[in-house]
């Protein structure tokens, strides 16, 4: 892309929220976050851990701070450079919940009423229906427009909250002139689409945790090449891509390949004659070397909190510079006093 070679003050910016699980897994990172630290050469980029959203269903407090701790170490050492990139805590920085509120109030019950997420969530959260889960799209709407963000890397589960982001810009903007950028949502490069290990019908996602199926990337390399060793496969025995009739080799050739760089045919032909166990313990092993740099390095930030917590600060602090002017604006154009 040219915008490599623009001035800085010229790049579009990009904004995204994570939610702080603190698990990060395999195949999120082959799939998605591996690329993510190119971005900042071609954007402007924030990144927060969405904990005012994360508390809309109950969370353990010490857990939630541990995860968010975590999480945060564990993008940084998947290579999102702090000096890089905008990295913060979302309830660093009081703005999000102010206009959160603000446009709560330019978003109507229909609207709220309509978002798949909320419906999905409350059926399955019928004990804690709050109204933190029902507004949680005005507040994500306010993660973005503070910002003033161009791209909203997001997928096809959240685009109809970008939809609806637009759609509360537009009326406001309509209601009280320019205020607010209208964001897009940014479809990055597809990576690696990475599926269970224990059940190569489904994606490799946390829920799996537990049973062998999901690899975490804070995982042991024992306990990674366990997972690779019970990897269902079938009873061919032949390390071939085919990915309606052999899903489960299929899928560990993806893998591999991701982490090696080998095309499939470089890979059938490396493992012609050899039996599956010794495909699966190279998978493993090539799994755990990718691995080992980011869990030691991850391991090395969470040992030094002083440094994480510079970081959270510098971030809330870079990011609620631009954040304020934006409220700012809002506030003087609602006809609050000003202070
Ligand atoms: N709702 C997003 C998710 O479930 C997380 C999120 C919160 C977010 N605020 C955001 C994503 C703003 C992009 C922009 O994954």
């Amino acid at each position: 892309m040219e915008e490599q070679s623009l001035p800085q003050n010229t790049k579009k910016r990009m904004l995204s929220g994570i939610k702080p699980s603190g698990d990060m897994t395999l195949g999120s990172y082959l799939g998605a976050i591996r690329n993510w630290k190119d971005r900042a050469l071609d954007f402007d980029c924030y990144y927060f851990i969405a904990d005012l959203h994360a508390i809309t269903v109950r969370q353990d407090p010490a857990l939630l701070r541990k995860r968010s701790l975590n999480q945060l170490a564990q993008y940084i050492a998947c290579g999102l450079d702090p000096e890089k990139n905008v990295l913060f805590m979302q309830s660093h920085v009081h703005q999000h919940a102010e206009l959160g509120w603000v446009l709560n109030c330019y978003t109507m019950f229909g609207e709220l009423s309509r978002m798949t997420q909320f419906k999905d969530k409350s059926a399955k959260n019928a004990e804690n229906i709050n109204g933190g889960l029902f507004t949680y799209p005005s507040l994500m709407a306010a993660d973005i427009l503070l910002y003033q963000a161009d791209y909203v890397p997001v997928g096809e589960d959240q685009k109809q909250h970008i939809e609806l982001t637009r759609d509360i810009a537009k009326r406001f903007n309509g209601l009280y002139s320019d205020t607010f950028k209208l964001p897009e949502p940014y479809i990055p490069k597809v990576g690696a689409r990475i599926m269970s290990l224990s059940n190569p019908e489904e994606k490799m996602s946390k829920s799996d945790n537990g049973d062998t199926g999901c690899v975490l990337m804070m995982d042991s390399p024992d306990d990674i090449m366990r997972c690779f060793k019970r990897a269902i496969t079938d009873s061919e025995s032949c390390v071939r891509f085919d990915a309606e009739n052999k899903k489960g080799v299929s899928n560990l050739m993806t893998i591999y390949s991701a982490v090696s760089g080998k095309s499939y045919a470089q890979i059938e032909s490396d493992f012609a004659g050899r039996g599956y166990g010794d495909f699966k313990r190279e998978t493993g092993e090539a799994v755990v070397e990718l691995l080992r740099p980011i869990r030691e390095q991850a391991q090395r930030l969470l040992a030094d909190k002083a440094y994480l917590q510079s970081v959270c600060e510098s971030g809330a602090r870079n990011a609620a510079f631009i954040a304020e002017k934006t409220l700012r604006k809002v506030y003087k154009k609602v006809g609050f006093l000003p202070r």
